[in-house]
C-alpha cells in the first residue's frame, strides 16, 4: 500500500508500506526527516506531528484522550487535522494516505 508524506520543502516522498505498519515507523523507515519520532511511539513526545490529508479524515478514528492531550505539545501549529503519527496504524482501508509534515518539530 501506497503512503504519501508531503515535506515542508514542497517534495513529497511516496513510499510502499505494510498495513499493520504506523505512518511514523514507516516515515522513519523510509528516511523520512521531518518525522523525528524522539520517544518511539509511547505518546511521550510530541515529534511526530503530522496534518491528515482531509480527504482521509472521515476514515480515521478520532485521537483517543492521551493522543489528545500530546497534541497540545506540538512545536508547529496544531490544526484540526493534526495527529500523531505513530498513533495512525495503517489498514488497507488507508491505502493512498497522505500526510503532511509541520515545519518544525522540536
Ligand atoms: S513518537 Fe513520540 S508521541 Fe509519537
Amino acid at each position: 500500500m501506497k503512503l504519501t508524506f508531503r515535506r515542508p520543502d514542497g517534495s513529497h516522498g511516496v513510499h510502499d508500506t505494510d498495513p499493520g505498519t504506523s505512518v511514523m515507523e514507516a516515515a522513519v523507515a523510509h528516511g523520512e526527516d521531518g518525522i523525528v519520532a524522539e520517544c518511539g511511539g509511547s505518546l511521550m513526545c510530541a515529534t511526530c506531528h503530522v496534518y491528515v490529508d482531509p480527504a482521509f479524515s472521515d476514515l480515521l478514528a478520532p485521537p483517543a484522550e492521551d493522543e489528545a492531550e500530546m497534541l497540545t505539545c506540538t512545536a508547529a501549529e496544531r490544526r484540526p487535522t493534526s495527529r500523531l503519527s505513530c498513533q495512525l496504524v495503517l489498514t488497507d482501508d488507508l491505502d493512498g494516505l497522505v500526510v503532511e509534515i509541520p515545519e518544525e518539530q522540536v
